[in-house]
């Protein structure tokens, strides 16, 4: 893609963003009925681009982005006693305890504001219990999940993408050596502060947390294609093109034909 097709692309994303977050605003402030606030999963092995796609998601409906492998790492860089403990487990590619994972996916949905718009789950639920125990924390919202996104991509591809990854541990933002660099040497694009490698972002923890994810992720992918809200993406492709998969995904029953920003400065429909 050429410069000016990239920053064409960005622009009509920024556009659409704030056309979608108008729309919903003026929604709650008239009290009409506004789209309904979003409630979806996003499941993938590590590296798929669940991290990479969420914020995105988030900024498009104004909902909250709950990363549970982010909320462990909190939790570790506190030093806490979950900390401590989900460091080995999460270093050794395992899975923290399903209870524990619930009761963090509760308490975030009762007391986080920007939840009242709704949610993305990134890497949450991994396991069938987690996903029975979603269900029925919905229901006693009288609430119902609308997508399970499955970000679909081969395991070979995915060496690659965790070995090169760089993170900026305040924000969760993600970089990439080669496919994603940041502007400048590992330091964060928006705060200039240095970037640093996961201690799970090896050859060899990436292949016991693959295995991991074969064994017990993959019969969630089962749980949700029999429910009818389960969705596959080809997470192989280009950061942008999967943007645009999952969104046309989010936005299939969503499409309105009211005015938009570009509509209303212009004057034209
Ligand atoms: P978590 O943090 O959730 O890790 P993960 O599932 O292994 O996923 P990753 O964060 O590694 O990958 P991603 O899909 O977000 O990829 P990203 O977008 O960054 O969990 C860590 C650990 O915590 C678990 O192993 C477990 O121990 C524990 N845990 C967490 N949740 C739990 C739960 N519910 N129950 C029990 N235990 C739990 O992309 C990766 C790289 O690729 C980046 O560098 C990015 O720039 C690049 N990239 C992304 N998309 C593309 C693309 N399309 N093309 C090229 N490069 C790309």
């Amino acid at each position: 893609m050429g410069f000016v097709d990239d920053e064409l692309s960005k622009m009509k994303d920024v556009i659409a963003n704030l056309e979608s977050r108008v729309k919903r605003l003026e929604g709650r402030q008239s009290g009409a009925v506004t789209p309904e606030e979003i409630r979806m999963i996003l499941i993938g092995p590590p590296g798929a681009g669940k991290g990479t796609q969420a914020p995105k998601i988030k900024e498009r409906f104004s909902c909250c982005h709950l990363a549970t492998g982010d909320m462990l790492r909190n939790q570790v860089a506190k030093k806490t006693p979950l900390g401590r403990e989900a460091k080995k487990i999460m270093d050794a590619g395992g899975l923290v305890r399903d209870d524990i994972m619930i009761g963090m996916i509760k308490e975030e949905l009762n007391s986080n504001k920007e939840c009242q718009g709704g949610f993305i789950l990134d890497g949450f639920p991994r396991t069938v219990p987690q996903a029975e125990g979603l269900d029925e924390m919905l229901a006693s919202r009288n609430q119902k999940l609308q997508h399970a996104v499955e970000l679909q991509i081969d395991d070979s591809l995915l060496v690659a993408r965790i070995t090169g990854r760089l993170v900026h541990p305040a924000s969760g933002r993600s970089y990439h050596s080669t496919f994603n660099p940041p502007k400048e040497y590992m330091k964060d694009d928006i705060t200039g502060e240095p970037l640093i490698q996961r201690s799970d972002d090896n050859a060899e923890a990436l292949k016991k947390r693959l295995g991991t994810y074969h064994a017990q992720t993959a019969p969630v992918v089962d749980y949700y294609r029999k429910t009818g809200i389960w969705h596959g993406v080809d997470a192989s492709q280009e950061p942008g093109q999967v943007w645009k998969n999952v969104l046309s995904i989010l936005e299939g029953k969503e499409r309105s034909h009211g005015s938009t920003i570009l509509s209303r400065i212009t004057g034209k429909n």
